[in-house]
């Protein structure tokens, strides 16, 4: 007999797959030009057949068509798999005031995430990691978006980021009376590890801290590190045995390095890189998420939304220097993934990235690439998305320009499936 256990797991496994929104029907596209990001081969007049949200077939053969297949014509399309970014803010943001966080509730905040992941997925991105979310209001909306209930992309998420007292991911506006605190704020080994276990027991897929002072905090400074090595190593030791992986955001070299050695999966933003720690991100195949297009939208945009000018002048002291670690990091072969940290621009411009990837140092492909298989290796999801192959879900774009001549056709998305359900044609 099954037990108690058991049969619950069994009953949640059947709720959640009928709540989850799929098209049962048989979908066949008919792709012109079929981009394979892993060669950057180009297949030409492909048949992608789509069952249940999974693409059950690529080939340059007619499949047989059954009685009440949809026909979907793409064939003066590009069409590549749905574009992936590591680094994202999707709650609030509906006003431009940067203080929006200090009287929008988290419900009011939550329902400005729901806009934005509609924007988000209709800008061709359908998967994204949400680094750095206060009352796990990003874990609500993950399971919104799996639940078919709102339109977004697949999330991978982070609920609150780890951060030393005063540090980044502290809350630093108010004075002392107020008590106001960041809720992923712990000191020391031990409280470092309970607060990853309080966040895997609300359900993150990975944990954020903050390895280093960054731009858009009061009073801290982008290259001083924050947490000390043995934080950082009972962090990524507490999350990895929970199957959890690690972001960083580190802008100072010191705090890149420490957090490398510590193991982290990814390290946000890596402005300050020199030729060590280079070398140590290849050597631990540590992926980087350098947000080098949200420079621009600050310097032209800030003053205007209100950023204060303390942030301003810290964007000032990042800006250049990111984009050049990123040139040397690319030079050197150093894994990297598409991270905009959107939400500092608006939400929706996330594919703007792709082409200072390029101006950057980046061929088209390799910009590519960081949007799709790496960013799906990163988040161990390489069996789900990444690409346009059998197995996986039907998370595909197309576009009517060839993005690996002119990589700006990415920020005109023609056409957007998710899961099997197309959301724009
Ligand atoms: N969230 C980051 C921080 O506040 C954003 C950095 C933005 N600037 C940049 N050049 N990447 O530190």
């Amino acid at each position: 007999m099954m037990n108690f256990n058991m049969s619950k797991t069994w009953l949640v496994a059947a709720i959640f797959m009928l709540s989850w929104q799929v098209n049962a029907q048989q979908i066949i596209i008919k792709a012109g030009q079929v981009i394979d990001v892993t060669t950057g081969q180009i297949l030409k007049n492909q048949f992608i057949v789509v069952e249940n949200g999974v693409i059950t077939k690529l080939s340059n053969r007619a499949p047989k068509k059954q009685n009440n297949s949809q026909v979907i014509d793409l064939s003066n399309q590009f069409v590549l798999p749905g574009l992936m970014d590591m680094h994202t803010h999707v709650v609030r943001n509906l006003s431009k005031s940067f203080y929006d966080k200090y009287y929008q509730s988290p419900h009011r905040a939550t329902i400005g995430g729901v806009v934005n992941l509609e924007k988000t997925l209709l800008a061709g991105f359908t998967t994204i990691r949400n680094v750095g979310a206060s009352d796990y209001m990003d874990v609500a909306l993950r399971n919104a978006v799996a639940a078919g209930e709102i339109p977004g992309p697949r999330m991978a998420v982070s609920g609150p980021s780890l951060g030393i007292t005063g540090g980044h991911c502290d809350n630093n506006v108010l004075n002392h009376s107020f008590k106001e605190k960041g809720q992923g704020v712990a000191n020391g080994p031990w409280q470092v590890r309970e607060k990853v276990r309080e966040n895997v027991k609300y359900q993150v897929d990975v944990i954020k801290f903050c390895a280093t002072g960054g731009v858009f905090s009061k009073g801290t400074k982008v290259g001083q590190r924050q947490y000390t090595q043995e934080e950082m190593n009972a962090i990524v030791d507490e999350a990895h045995t929970h199957g959890r992986t690690v972001a960083a955001h580190a802008h100072g070299t010191e705090g890149i390095e420490y957090a490398i050695k510590a193991g982290v999966d990814s390290i946000e933003h890596a402005s300050f890189l020199d030729a060590k720690t280079i070398a140590l991100a290849k050597k631990h195949g540590t992926y980087l998420s350098m947000d080098i297009y949200n420079t621009e939208y600050t310097l032209s945009e800030g003053l205007k939304n209100g950023v204060p000018q303390e942030n301003i002048d810290k964007e000032k002291q990042v800006g250049k220097r990111q984009r050049e670690s990123f040139t040397a990091a690319v030079k050197a072969g150093v894994k990297m993934v598409l991270g905009t940290d959107a939400g500092i621009y608006p939400h929706g411009d996330n594919a703007k990235q792709l082409s200072r990837m390029t101006k950057f140092g980046m061929t088209p492909l390799q910009a590519i690439q960081a949007a799709t298989i790496n960013s799906a290796d990163l988040l161990n999801w390489q069996d789900k998305v990444g690409q346009i192959k059998a197995g996986l879900f039907a998370d595909i774009i197309a576009v009517d320009v060839n993005p690996l001549k002119d990589i700006t056709s990415l920020e005109r998305v023609r056409f957007v499936m998710k899961n099997g359900v197309v959301y724009k044609n």
